[in-house]
């Protein structure tokens, strides 16, 4: 998936389209580009790095231009190379292109191409000269109509026409977001690419594509025919102020923890107050409740279910890339997919599934306006903020917030209101521990991390951050599951952390299994180890092992000089299947 973003109107082109491309890097950053509309031949600049790397050379200066795209890369087809970084052109210059998706049957469109010159090993690259072939008789409208029809995938584009002194957008599949300015248009893959530019903005549609010409935009469905749209004035939730005094964001936004909760009960007790009672009610009238998401996301709902049963409410949790193979939804079940973005692809594929089965949506996420939000009957907001490093850390723990007050609110768990105190407190007593424990952890090669009930989430959790940002193989189990296979691995000091929630938990016969063969315990618990953790209650030890963790893993990785805020190969929101 990448970061797709368009400009026409007459600030610095250039500067508008490298600040967006900035608050788009989430989506990827491999590579990057820009180009801008100039005659005869459009100007292009991309290169492979990350953006503040690269920025000089991708910015043309004072072009003059009034219309530019720019694109942030997270490589689906073809390396990551210069020559496969966007924006793509067609043959003879005249057309440039950014596309954010998948174009599935690029190799049959390029069957029909043949005496067109390729310069990258992209689908994206197609569509250009696909474009370019059609418009050369049919004009740019009809060639893009065209597309639409043959294209099958997922696509979001924007395109430069230096003939027709024109910029179009395409959408199907991928979202595609415009921001009407005061006689200047905005495109881009979300809303907050150009918050500061404009809140009135408007989503296109699949099926739909946009023409932008001096400043005016028309938008259009495959027949050529002009559409309505319904512009929305969006208030501002989230702003990136920055990583402040931390080195890191990961840093930052794991010391956010405890504010972030605090925003979200009181979020919870106001604005929010009604949504909470009709998702409640949804929760406990509905057939059956099926959680989807995937990644961090997915942790928090198997923390959901687990909570939800122990409020007596049937729930089950499913990975949304596997939701079609395991799952048979009807009007009778309630989906409720699970996702900080807003924009998972294999959530969205999962929701698609669900409405055409006839299920009830009611979804939980982040960021505002999403494509998850605007797709659901019924959408909650965690209320985290604009979380910025790719390892998710303050909207899981807000998540695994939204589901305790869900299952409160259904007679379940009483969730503490001192949890945010003794968070904070988690956080400031055990830093020196965590550091003097990353640096005998960051050569490992395997760990082994278990929990049980509440915390085999966690623990899963603490092994997916450990190997997307300290690049340790790491796996997270249930406690029970070691003596049945994994204990084979278990050698002299192999490092075990033991997610241990008191005096008596079960779980302890399982880390004497594992000590006796060898393993080197580190016990996270409020009884036991080095660490300090606050004596629970009803659930709140997942807060607490989930900070403790992502402390640990954001140490782990620092100490070994890692890019703990862009790991490598990962993107924050990944729009691809
Ligand atoms: C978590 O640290 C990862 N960044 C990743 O697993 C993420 O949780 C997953 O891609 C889901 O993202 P979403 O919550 O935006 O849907």
């Amino acid at each position: 998936m990448c970061g797709i973003t368009a400009y026409y109107g007459d600030r610095e082109t250039c500067e508008i389209l490298l600040d967006s491309m900035k608050r788009l890097e989430y989506r990827g950053y491999d590579s990057a580009g820009i180009a801008v509309l100039s005659k005869p031949k459009i100007s292009v600049r991309k290169d492979t790095g990350k953006l503040d790397e690269i920025e000089g050379k991708l910015n043309h200066g004072n072009s003059k231009s009034r219309a530019g795209i720019g694109h942030t890369r997270w490589a689906t087809h073809g390396n990551v190379s210069e020559k496969n970084a966007h924006p793509h052109t067609s043959c003879d210059g005249r057309f440039a292109l950014v596309h954010n998706g998948i174009i599935e049957n690029w190799e049959k469109l390029k069957e029909g191409l043949g005496e067109h010159e390729f310069q990258s090993e992209t689908d994206s690259e197609v569509a250009a000269h696909y474009i370019e072939e059609r418009a050369k008789n049919k004009g740019t409208e009809k060639a893009i109509r065209d597309f639409m029809r043959e294209a099958a995938g997922s696509y979001a584009i924007a395109l430069l026409d230096s003939e027709e002194d024109r910029l179009f957008a395409v959408k199907s599949g991928s979202p595609m977001a415009i921001g009407m300015g005061e006689k200047e248009i905005f495109l881009a893959s979300d809303v907050y690419a150009f918050s500061p530019y404009t809140d009135k903005v408007t989503f296109m549609k699949d099926g739909e594509y946009a023409v932008v010409e001096d400043c005016d935009i028309v938008v259009k469905n495959t027949r050529g025919e002009e559409v309505g749209k319904r512009v929305e004035t969006i208030r501002w939730e989230q702003d990136d102020s920055g990583k402040g005094a931390f080195d890191h964001y990961m840093q930052k936004e794991i010391t956010e923890i405890p504010r972030s909760l605090e925003k979200l009960q009181n979020s919870l007790e106001t604005d929010q107050r009604d949504t909470l009672r009709r998702f409640t009610e949804k929760l406990k009238d509905c057939g059956k409740v099926i959680f989807t998401a995937a990644g961090t996301s997915y942790h928090a709902s198997l923390l959901g279910v687990y909570f939800l049963q122990k409020a007596g409410v049937e729930a089950q949790a499913l990975i949304a890339s596997e939701f079609e193979n395991y799952e048979r939804v009807d009007e009778n079940t309630l989906l409720v997919p699970i996702s900080q973005s807003g924009e998972t692809k294999d959530v969205l594929e999962a929701m698609d599934y669900s409405k055409q089965e006839g299920a009830e949506i009611a979804s939980i996420t982040n960021v505002p306006h999403s494509t998850v939000e605007r797709k659901s009957d019924l959408n909650l907001r965690i209320r985290a903020g604009q979380e910025v490093c790719v390892a998710a850390t303050k909207t899981f723990t807000n998540q695994l917030y939204v589901l305790m007050k869900l299952a409160e609110s259904i007679n379940g768990t009483k969730v503490e209101n001192s949890l945010m105190e003794k968070i904070k407190e988690a956080i400031e007593r055990n830093e020196g521990q965590i550091k003097k424990l990353a640096e005998e952890m960051k050569d490992e090669k395997d760990v082994y991390i278990i929990g049980k009930g509440e915390t085999y989430p966690v623990a899963r959790e603490i092994a997916l951050k450990l190997k997307e940002i300290s690049y340790i193989h790491a796996e997270g189990m249930m406690g029970g599951e070691l003596k049945h296979g994994t204990l084979a691995l278990v050698e002299d000091g192999t490092p075990v952390i033991s997610l241990i929630p008191g005096k008596g938990s079960d779980i302890i016969s399982n880390v004497k299994e594992a000590e006796s063969r060898g393993a080197k315990i580190i016990e996270v618990s409020p009884d036991y180890g080095d660490f300090y953790v606050p004596e629970n209650s009803n659930g709140d030890f997942a807060f607490f092992s989930s900070v403790l963790g992502f402390l640990l893993t954001y140490w782990t990785a620092r100490k070994k000089g890692l890019p703990v805020d862009k790991p490598r190969n990962l993107a924050k929101s990944v729009t691809v299947q």
